[in-house]
């Protein structure tokens, strides 16, 4: 979870420091409020609240629809006051009208905030027991279409594993901050390759955070991250590596998006690029 300057904040900082004033970001705000962007546009505009959550559904439908899979699931580890899930199940209807893949959402939460930290790994230095909690029922109200599994995810996740009925996942957003609780959801990936895509798409909310946050290879998301790439030979989580070069506006979250690689998935080497016949022909000296 990171923190972020309010809107009094910024203006505040906008008016003493002016020459820090990015214009182009001004007029695109107020541009915007004029001009209707469709689901597509902001998404590629970085336009939507939470991008990288769209991000992810879209790509995890293109893969499916380049594969012939009719459905998917995106799931949501850490649920907490649901603004995260309420966009989420938003940002599923939309791909399902753009791409015609079908997207189940389903969210994890033990809806009485953070556990009490294991060790050091669990970075209590951050994070306390308590914080977090949910108001289920104002939350339940809200929500459309999305599965709410709550309880600690040691025992809701392997419920929701041997009950293998949902589509292949294809998209997970990893917010339960500490170490030990991201371990649990990390079981996710341990499925059989058929419940999965070849590639899932990831997002981890706890490797970039604000100055007191201190995100390391030796704790939290990221150790997690370490220790599933260890013991898994044929299944690897990596970072989409260039990513923000890639973005029409490039943006923290482009460092916070990984991939599992399910190496052994028997449709891990279909050919899904859009490029279906690709050559590069030499130019003539003239071209
Ligand atoms: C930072 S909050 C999630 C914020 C949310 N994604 C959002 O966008 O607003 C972290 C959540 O993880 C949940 N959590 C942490 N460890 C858990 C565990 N072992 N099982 C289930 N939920 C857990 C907490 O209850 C808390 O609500």
């Amino acid at each position: 979870m990171s923190s972020h300057m309010s809107l009094f904040d910024t203006l505040v900082a906008a008016i003493r420091h002016p020459w820090q004033i990015h214009f182009g970001a001004v007029f695109g705000y107020i541009w915007t409020r004029v001009i209707k962007l469709s689901f597509l546009e902001a998404l590629h505009w970085d336009k939507l609240e939470r991008t990288w959550l769209a991000y992810g559904v879209l790509q995890a439908a293109l893969e499916a629809k380049a594969l012939g899979i009719p459905a998917i699931t995106v799931v949501e580890f850490g649920i907490a006051g649901g603004n995260g899930l309420v966009l989420l199940e938003h940002y599923a209807e939309h791909v399902e009208e753009a791409t015609g893949v079908r997207v189940h959402v389903v969210g994890f939460d033990r809806a009485e905030g953070l556990p009490k930290a294991v060790d050091y790994r669990d970075m209590p230095y951050i994070w306390q027991p308590g914080f977090f909690r949910m108001d289920v029922d104002a939350l339940r109200k809200r929500l459309r279409r999305a599965e709410m599994i709550l309880g600690d995810v040691a025992q809701t996740l392997p419920e929701f594993i041997a009950k293998g009925n949902t589509p292949p996942i294809g998209f997970v957003s990893f917010d339960l901050d500490f170490y030990s609780s991201t371990m649990e959801a990390l079981r996710l990936f341990e499925q059989p390759v058929d419940r999965l895509l070849p590639r899932v798409f990831c997002y981890f909310d706890d490797c970039i955070g604000d100055d007191f946050e201190l995100h390391s290879q030796f704790t939290g998301e990221l150790l997690a991250i370490s220790e599933f790439n260890e013991a898994h030979p044929m299944r690897k989580i990596a970072p989409i590596y260039g990513l923000s070069y890639k973005r029409r506006h490039p943006a923290g979250w482009n460092a916070m998006m990984f991939v599992m690689h399910g190496f052994e998935h028997p449709r891990y080497n279909e050919h899904v690029h859009p490029n279906r016949d690709w050559h590069l022909r030499l130019r003539h000296r003239d071209d």
